[in-house]
């Protein structure tokens, strides 16, 4: 899983970051580790005293005036989007037509319609087109992938995964919580994290059908509020808070999906995937798993846990990102994973309005 950093490249790739918030933040934070492979030549934000306090914090030598100027600029070799979702397709796709490889923030579209925008304009393109799905990186997730790759737990079945916030609605009335701007509520935001990591897991089985039912029974109110961004009480909330999911597939594996901003339920508010195989089985709650499976007539249990030195799921996906430039290689969160996210998540929405099983429909 360790891979050690080469020391004094030549050619380094030149980074352009599009939005300074919270994760433009965290993305300047892990490539700035990698500072002998990339250097973060240019940052812009619609709020440009922010992109400016940026670049005079971490030495970024250009501010753009626009997400244009900055795409198109010959000292931006990738680009990368951390802008609220649904703004994601139309920066993606200019930046791929302007042969830009490019780093997208989760949700990859704000929608199945825009997700299929960038799929398409990926393919047509020989650059790296790849999705911010950070916790593919995450340490135990990667062990139990071993596993899986080994063989060890034998057809897998069924999955369980969700992450359920017991009081966790993130900047009430900002483009968190307005439809127009995210796309949704828990569902997409860290519901597609749960989503992606455990259809990776299960070996990408091809989801053929959904159904699926989403609730707003305390951000129209007020409530479940969480500590994390600022609320804005003059805005919008018309997002789920919580959503929950049977996804089926077509060698008839399924997955189920849960997850909430806001609940009255005893959690502890932490991400969990539970992998059902023929042979074994294994279990991801955060910073520990287990694997599990029966010898000697008798259940056998093993403990998996992060490493207390762990580098960090963030600098491995970043490392990911400019070892796929380097190499030419297709990202293992490619376009196409971004976009059967978005189907599922949309097919989600629709089950939810019609109270039907959705039928997922495949033309691109
Ligand atoms: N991988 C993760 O775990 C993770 C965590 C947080 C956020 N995200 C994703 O990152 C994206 C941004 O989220 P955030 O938490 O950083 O939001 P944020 O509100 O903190 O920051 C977004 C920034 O984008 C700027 N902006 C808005 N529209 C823009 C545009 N068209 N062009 C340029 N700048 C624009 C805003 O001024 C703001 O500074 C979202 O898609 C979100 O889902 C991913």
């Amino acid at each position: 899983m360790r891979r050690r950093l080469v020391v004094g490249s030549v050619n380094k790739i030149r980074l352009g970051i599009i939005g300074a918030g919270n994760i433009g933040g965290v993305h300047i934070r892990e490539f700035s580790k990698l500072a002998n492979l990339c250097e973060i030549t240019a940052i812009t934000d619609t709020y440009l005293p922010l992109a400016e306090a940026r670049a005079e914090e971490h030495g970024i030598a250009h501010v753009a005036a626009t997400p244009e100027e900055l795409i198109h600029s010959a000292n931006v070799d990738a680009v990368i989007i951390g802008v609220p979702n649904q703004y994601h397709a139309s920066l993606a796709v200019q930046a791929i037509e302007a042969g830009k490889h490019v780093l997208i923030e989760k949700p990859m579209g704000i929608n199945a319609e825009a997700a299929k925008q960038i799929y398409k304009a990926s393919e047509a393109s020989d650059r790296v087109v790849m999705i911010g799905h950070q916790m593919r990186w995450e340490a135990v997730p990667q062990l139990i992938k071993e596993q899986v790759d080994a063989g060890e737990l034998g057809k897998i079945y069924t999955a369980k995964t969700g992450w359920f916030r017991r009081k966790g609605i993130p900047g009430w009335g900002t483009w968190f919580t307005k439809m127009n701007e995210s796309g949704g509520g828990p569902l997409i935001d860290i519901g597609v994290h749960m989503l992606d990591l455990a259809l990776y897991l299960m070996g990408n089985p091809k989801p053929v059908s959904v159904f699926g039912a989403t609730y707003a029974e305390f951000g129209p109110r007020k409530k479940g509020i969480g500590t994390w961004g600022k609320p804005n009480w003059n805005g919008t909330y018309d997002v789920e808070d919580l959503a929950t999911a049977l996804i089926r597939m077509e060698d008839g594996s399924t997955l189920t999906l849960e997850v909430s901003w806001a609940v009255h339920m005893d959690t502890d508010n932490t991400p969990f995937i539970h992998l059902m195989g023929s042979e074994g089985g294994a279990s991801y709650k955060g910073a520990s798993g287990k694997l599990l499976t029966e010898k000697f007539n008798r259940a056998i249990e093993t403990d998996l846990k992060k490493p207390e030195d762990d580098e960090g799921e963030r600098l491995r996906l970043s490392l990911h990102f400019l070892d796929c430039i380097t190499q030419g290689k297709q990202p293992i969160t490619s376009a196409l994973s971004g976009y059967t996210n978005n189907l599922i998540l949309d097919a989600i929405y629709e089950s939810s309005r019609t109270g039907n099983e959705v039928k997922l429909n495949w033309d691109i």
